[in-house]
């Protein structure tokens, strides 16, 4: 038999980590419910076409799209991300402005697997549709750094850009393309393929031969409309009104093509791995109308789950929280005591669980030493001949007979007392 095993980039994610992400999810959920923002569950696949939105120049599209044709002759990628899926969403179905949706769950890109890198990554994030107001652009932002908080993370860096109105990308771009072609020679092979397919990536790189020559490459700012100025110094003013810090880095450009205007990084300066980017977003003005809708400008952001919970690793915070059982219920007559109580108790709120397959005492013992239990029931022979029960507060080294018709509440009177 061949030895199967998850593909390359992808993880099956087992307690008790599995509930740390679930409530990882409901703390996102939380935050950014408090706030207005409605849930919702894209599809993971869409047509290709959706994603080519993104932006010819953008890797995620270009190199890293699992995408194929299904039975029907569609050609559809399962989705990298979920920005497109909404605007999507939010052409097919017009709904009122301005529509603030948030959503969580997994994207997909070919990239080369690594720690904090994946092909399948989960993703929770926010998107506003509608507005232009640069204080949303700060609330949005808040958000986001109000759930780092809420998660316990202390060492998480902001850094803000803006990538002006769509022509001033365009001009910055140009302006990108002539300084880099002139020191061509002083870039790394791999800069010099990524110039040619986008002047603005090569800002990315941290190779230290790049770097030299980046840090002597035009700012944007230079290059932006008074407007889109106007706008940057409205979000800053805002985000200094909420006391929030951030670190202006006008070489922060981002890896999707779609971003206009604000973009933002929040990176954790508790991770050692090449991956600290623990989450990003921006403005997307002119990405519902290149998805056939009417014009309308867009902000939000997503935030890795698996990358953020490495942060917390590595500030020791958000513990994966207790997922276990109250009760474990010992049968050494025939199980059916047991698969009758565990029912009652269930049936009563109460958590409860069991042994199987009539093993012995000591084996069902270390059953409930290891299901987590507070307290053990134990039924053998002389208990169901006296319509009582044993109940053994687990680690306590006591247990008491308890008579049958008062289980709920001594099973209670012992939970309370812990
Ligand atoms: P992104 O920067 O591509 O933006 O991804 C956001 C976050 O997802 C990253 O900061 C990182 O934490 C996580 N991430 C990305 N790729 C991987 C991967 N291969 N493995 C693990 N984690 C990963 C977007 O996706 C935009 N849609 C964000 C946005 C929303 N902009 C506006 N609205």
């Amino acid at each position: 038999m061949p030895e199967f095993k998850t593909s390359p980039g992808t993880r099956d994610i087992l307690a008790p980590h599995s509930a740390r992400w679930r409530a990882f999810q409901q703390v996102f959920a939380s935050t950014v419910e408090a706030a207005g923002y409605n849930y919702i569950i894209p599809p993971m696949f869409e047509d290709l076409d959706v994603f080519l939105r993104l932006g010819e120049a953008t890797e995620v599209v270009t190199k890293e799209m699992y995408d194929f044709h299904d039975k029907g002759g569609r050609h559809v990628a399962l989705r990298p991300e979920q920005t497109a899926s909404v605007c999507r969403a939010f052409v097919e179905h017009r709904p009122t402005t301005p529509w603030k949706v948030w959503y969580a769950g997994p994207n997909f890109r070919y990239e080369k697997p690594q720690q904090g890198r994946y092909r399948q990554f989960d993703q929770v994030g926010v998107e506003a549709l509608g507005a232009d107001d640069p204080l949303l652009d700060a609330e949005v932002i808040a958000l986001a750094s109000k759930f780092y908080t809420d998660l316990g993370l202390q060492k998480v860096h902001l850094s803000l850009n803006t990538l002006g109105d769509a022509g001033d990308r365009e001009k910055y771009s140009q302006r990108l393309l002539e300084y880099f072609s002139s020191n061509e020679k002083d870039l790394t092979a791999d800069s010099r393929a990524t110039l040619a397919r986008n002047p603005l990536r090569v800002l990315d790189s941290k190779r230290e031969p790049d770097q030299q020559v980046i840090a002597g490459a035009p700012a944007i700012r230079d290059s932006i409309s008074a407007t889109a100025s106007e706008h940057f110094e409205a979000v800053l003013m805002a985000l200094d009104a909420l006391n929030i810090t951030y670190e202006i880095n006008n070489r922060l450009v981002r890896g999707l093509d779609y971003y206009r205007r604000t973009t933002f990084e929040f990176t954790s300066t508790a991770l050692e791995s090449a991956h600290t980017a623990i989450g990003g977003g921006g403005r997307y003005d002119g990405l519902v109308e290149a998805l056939g809708g009417p014009a309308t400008p867009g902000i939000g952001f997503a935030l890795g789950l698996d990358r953020t919970l490495l942060a917390c690793d590595a500030e020791k915070v958000f513990d994966a929280p207790e997922t276990a059982v109250d009760v474990f219920v010992v049968d050494t007559v025939d199980g059916r005591h047991a698969h009758e109580l565990c029912h009652l108790l269930r049936k009563n709120e109460i958590r409860a669980d069991r042994a199987y397959d009539l093993r012995s005492m000591k084996a069902q013992m270390k059953s409930a030493d290891r299901s987590g239990a507070r307290i053990a029931l134990i039924i053998g022979s002389e208990e169901v001949e006296n319509a009582t029960i044993m109940l053994r507060p687990m680690g306590s080294g006591e247990q008491y007979s308890i008579s049958r018709k008062d289980l709920l509440g001594e099973v209670r009177k012992a939970l309370d007392k812990k």
